[in-house]
């Protein structure tokens, strides 16, 4: 196997403290003879599991990551959590700009910046997630939309961080319960949207960052978008949250990709 693969799930608002860490050992368990060179794998559960997650997950098979997180380390900002308080956790990941950040909570790309720039100065990976809706993808603006979020959402960052960023392309209209999976073939597009638009803003480093595809990802699909060359991993939603079905997603996905490989 020549790249390593990424599989991640964001746990959205669900599962309380004792469901989530019985989800995290169970996955740990279930994935731990998978050597972490050739894939990783991360959870992003909520905030009230997060200290539990963080004291009961072994860190080498599962990586643990925030939904969101504040823009300032403190100040008059009610609701919001500070990088400092995620750090007091020890987590690895944060992700920023998830479609339900801003389509649900009206986030902006301006503060999609604010927010990777302080997680990665606070030494997080960070996961940025980007995708159009369907509306844009009807008028033919996916790929400058696309391009938007990631030009906004990288200002100011440099070549030296890229080591530490992730993408997710999460097109909203795939999303959820209603959503309808994009095809592996406008997935790959997107992708090689997503891949130029990141070697103009970070050059030759652009290639450290792994762009994963989210949005109704399942047993069904996750092979065909496994074998798109410039997927290099899956960002799964429903079909991660048993810790049993994301394991077999996961090794039927590897085991397609390596023998694609041969
Ligand atoms: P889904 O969620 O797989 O349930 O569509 C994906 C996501 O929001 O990351």
């Amino acid at each position: 196997m020549n790249r390593k693969l990424y599989f991640g799930t964001n746990l959205k608002m669900y599962k309380n403290i004792a469901d989530t860490v019985s989800f995290l050992k169970e996955l740990e368990e279930l994935t731990k003879d998978i050597s972490r060179d050739d894939m990783e794998l991360f959870v992003i559960p909520s905030y009230t599991s997060l200290p539990a997650a963080a004291e009961k997950t072994d860190r080498r098979y599962v990586k643990l990551g925030a939904q969101n997180m504040c823009w300032e380390e403190q100040g008059q900002f009610t609701g919001e959590i500070s990088p400092l308080m995620l750090e007091e956790l020890g987590l690895d990941m944060v992700m920023i700009g998830h479609s339900e950040r801003r389509h649900v909570f009206g986030e902006t790309d301006a503060e999609e910046n604010k927010k990777v720039k302080c997680s990665l100065e606070h030494g997080f990976k960070t996961l940025l997630c980007v995708g159009e809706t369907g509306e844009e993808k009807d008028f033919g603006i996916s790929a400058e939309v696309l391009r938007t979020q990631l030009i906004v959402g990288f200002h100011g960052i440099s070549a030296d961080m890229a080591e530490k960023i992730y993408v997710a392309y999460e097109p909203v209209w795939s999303i959820g319960v209603n959503g309808t999976p994009a095809s592996a073939e406008y997935a790959e597009k997107m992708h090689q949207v997503i891949k130029e638009c990141l070697q103009e803003i970070f050059g030759e480093k652009a290639a450290l960052i792994p762009v994963l595809y989210g949005g109704s990802v399942n047993p069904q699909n996750a092979d065909s978008m496994i074998l798109q060359p410039s997927v290099d991993g899956l960002y799964v939603g429903r079909s991660a949250w048993h810790a049993d079905a994301f394991n077999k997603l996961i090794r039927q996905a590897m085991t397609t990709y390596r023998n694609a490989e041969r």
